[in-house]
């Protein structure tokens, strides 16, 4: 599971993400844009505890998780699991999801496979569907270090794989996808792609 132990984090991540600290400033703010979003049949990749559930209103949602830990407390608090699958290889068909959404997970995606991720989540949309990703990212690489001095945060950014924009925008254009931008806060945005008409 690489460098971070997400089956013990399970149990205290709920009360983690209540700290006001960079990563999480405005955590619930950014499940209600992404909640708000979401239609028809939804994914979620990396779902972790299911924080997302309490803002909701699709017909349908699967979550995917990893961690057998996270997919325990999921079960826990929701009376159902997610499914065991991770952003290389989800376990649902092609063409079957109205809305792919990710919070605070696409950074655990290293750089060089971002791209298969997205390619990935586009196997399994149907035609007209979207992903969206919320997430800690930067504009650029240099935003990112200048950021990261500024803030006195390099180490612990560079201790993950946050995407920038100009990445995103790169790897949108190469497989044809629409994308725009919000962001939330200084660290965090939430990005909708789909497929150009
Ligand atoms: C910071 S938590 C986010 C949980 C939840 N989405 C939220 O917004 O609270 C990151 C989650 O991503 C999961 N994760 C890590 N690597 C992953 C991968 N390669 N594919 C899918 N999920 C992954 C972890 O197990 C963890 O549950």
């Amino acid at each position: 599971m690489g460098k971070w132990d997400f089956d013990n984090w399970a149990e205290s991540y709920d009360e983690d993400v209540k700290t006001d600290d960079w990563i999480h400033r405005d955590y619930l703010t950014v499940l209600k844009l992404v909640a708000e979003r979401a239609k028809g049949l939804v994914v979620d990749i990396g779902c972790g505890t299911g924080n997302i559930l309490g803002f909701l209103n699709c017909e349908e949602y699967i979550g995917v998780e990893p961690s057998a830990g996270m997919r325990g407390k999921f079960l826990g608090k929701h009376g159902f699991e997610p499914l065991n699958g991770h952003f290389l290889a989800l376990p649902l068909p092609d063409g079957s999801v109205d809305t792919v959404i990710t919070t605070y997970a696409f950074h655990h995606v290293p750089d060089e496979e971002k791209e298969d991720a997205i390619r990935e989540m586009l196997r399994v949309l149907k035609p007209g569907g979207k992903i969206i990703i919320a997430d800690v990212m930067f504009e650029s690489e240099e935003e990112k270090r200048r950021i990261g001095e500024m803030d006195g945060i390099t180490e612990e950014i560079e201790d993950e794989y946050f995407a920038t924009v100009d990445g995103l925008k790169e790897i949108s254009a190469r497989l044809g996808l629409e994308c725009r931008f919000q962001r939330v806060n200084r660290y965090v945005w939430v990005e909708e792609m789909k497929r150009a008409t």
